[in-house]
């Protein structure tokens, strides 16, 4: 089985979680999009593991792990997790490996995110100042350096020279930036590339070999679907293609070759950044499941927005990426509260919406409608059969998957791996 795991919201769903539960029945997992934008966390016997750029299979170490072309990697990012990972104790020894068509993360593209982001008058996205968005756009005007180029060396100093005197005249016209320095980039990334030699590979190549012998594949998403490029809260959005459709363009995996698409949904929806989110808790709620939920970002530290579970934008997300199963991870946050909501539709101006809108002024100003369910009020985190759920919890799972018209497959109470629960 080839598997593609999606976030069905607006990131920070759990997929980390769940992959790490899934690579056991993989031989490959691989990343396809996004960089160190991404915070993906497990926790093995209480033990936290936080990664970035690392698909979270690495935790099992007789699998491959790698980084798809679609994904862009910033070099100082991928060798500090690496040691970071070797220092916990992780075995990193030709079990990772990198697309020598992925995109590289340059300091004038940080630069350029945090300026942008700074700039008076502009719009504030609330990015993670990775540089992410400069680094895609670069790969989309022809002008960005792959980890084979970076290999390169006589290569590598033409092309980034050309690129760097652009880059610095917009630093210092646009931005009053002074600017970087050619020698200082080129014997910085010169280093990064001695360092990075030995997990270049021919990502397509090593996956459709391992396709044809019928071996397992994992596709590990990054972000989510309402933050995708094209299907997301655009400009409200992260600048590459998170959803499953990305998963073949980032690996050079045709759609014929995937077998099931799995969407991983929050028993709630958070949003970190700015941006429309129309089941936004008021004052009061968001500290509660805040704080049960621990909802702060895994990259930036940044508290998550909390709202209620909208069912509007999660079938935005089963329609785009062709879902065939849905995961409901952290549950165990409601476990709490008297009552619970689900948004089953949006009106604006009096109108009734069912469809989610492509206008962000629209998404801004509708009023979700809800529909209440009676909490359960007790503590689910220990139960590790669907039939042991309080009744009203699986209610509230029953009817999720009534309003998104497809199966929960399984269902998250708790961070660590024994805390789940397959339907
Ligand atoms: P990802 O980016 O989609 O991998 O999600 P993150 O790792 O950024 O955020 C999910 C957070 O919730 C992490 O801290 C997980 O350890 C935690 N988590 C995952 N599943 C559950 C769950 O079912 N219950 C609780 N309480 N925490 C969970
Ligand atoms: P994981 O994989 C949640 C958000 C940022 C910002 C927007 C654009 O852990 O789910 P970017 O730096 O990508 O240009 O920022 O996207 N964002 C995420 N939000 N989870 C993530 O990743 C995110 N990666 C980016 O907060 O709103
Ligand atoms: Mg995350």
């Amino acid at each position: 089985m080839n598997t593609i795991i999606v976030g069905a919201q607006w990131g920070d769903e759990g997929k980390g979680k769940i992959i790490d539960i899934l690579t056991e029945q993989a031989d490959y997992i691989v990343r396809y999009q996004g960089g160190n934008n991404a915070g993906h966390t497990v926790v093995v016997g209480g033990e936290k593991f936080i990664f970035h750029l690392i698909p979270s299979g690495i935790l099992h170490p007789e699998k491959v792990c790698l980084i798809g072309n679609g994904v862009v990697v910033d070099p100082r990012a991928f060798i500090s997790e690496v040691e970071y990972l070797k220092d916990k104790g992780l075995k990193i020894d030709g079990n990772l490996l990198v697309s020598e068509r992925a995109h590289i993360i340059f300091p004038y593209h940080r630069m350029l995110d945090n300026l942008r982001e700074e700039r008076k008058g502009g719009t504030p996205l609330g990015t993670t100042r990775r540089g992410i968005g400069p680094c895609y756009a670069d790969k989309m005007t022809r002008v960005g350096l792959r980890l084979c180029d970076l290999l390169n060396p006589e290569y590598f100093a033409r092309r980034l020279k050309d690129t760097l005197d652009e880059k610095n005249e917009i630093l210092s016209k646009v931005y009053n930036f002074k600017g970087f320095e050619f020698s200082k980039i080129y014997d910085t990334y010169s280093e990064y590339a001695g360092k990075m030699k030995k997990y270049a590979c021919r990502c397509s190549s090593i996956l459709n070999k391992a396709v044809e012998k019928g071996k397992n594949i994992l596709f590990e998403g990054a972000q989510g679907t309402l933050l995708d490029i094209d299907y997301g809260t655009y400009p409200f959005v992260t600048s590459s293609n998170s959803v499953a459709g990305g998963a073949c363009i980032g690996t050079g995996i045709s759609p014929t070759k995937i077998d099931n698409i799995i969407g991983v949904v929050k028993a709630y929806t958070t949003r970190v950044g700015e941006g429309p989110f129309p089941t936004e808790f008021p004052a009061g709620l968001i500290n509660v499941v805040q704080s049960k939920g621990e909802e702060f970002g895994s990259t930036t530290g940044r508290a998550r927005r909390c709202g209620w579970f909208d069912s509007i934008l999660a079938r935005h997300s089963v329609m785009i990426n062709g879902l065939k199963e849905i995961v409901v991870t952290k549950l165990d946050v409601l476990d709490e509260l008297e009552s619970i909501k689900i948004c089953t539709a949006y009106k604006h101006k009096g109108k009734v919406i069912e469809d989610f809108p492509a206008e962000v002024e629209v998404l801004s100003e509708v009023e979700p409608v809800y529909e209440e369910h009676p909490g359960w009020k007790q503590d689910i985190s220990k139960v590790s059969k669907y039939n042991n759920l309080p009744l009203n919890a699986r209610k509230y799972l029953e009817r999720i998957s009534e309003l998104l018209g497809i199966k929960v497959s399984i269902v998250s109470v708790g961070s660590n791996r024994e805390q789940t629960i397959f339907v």
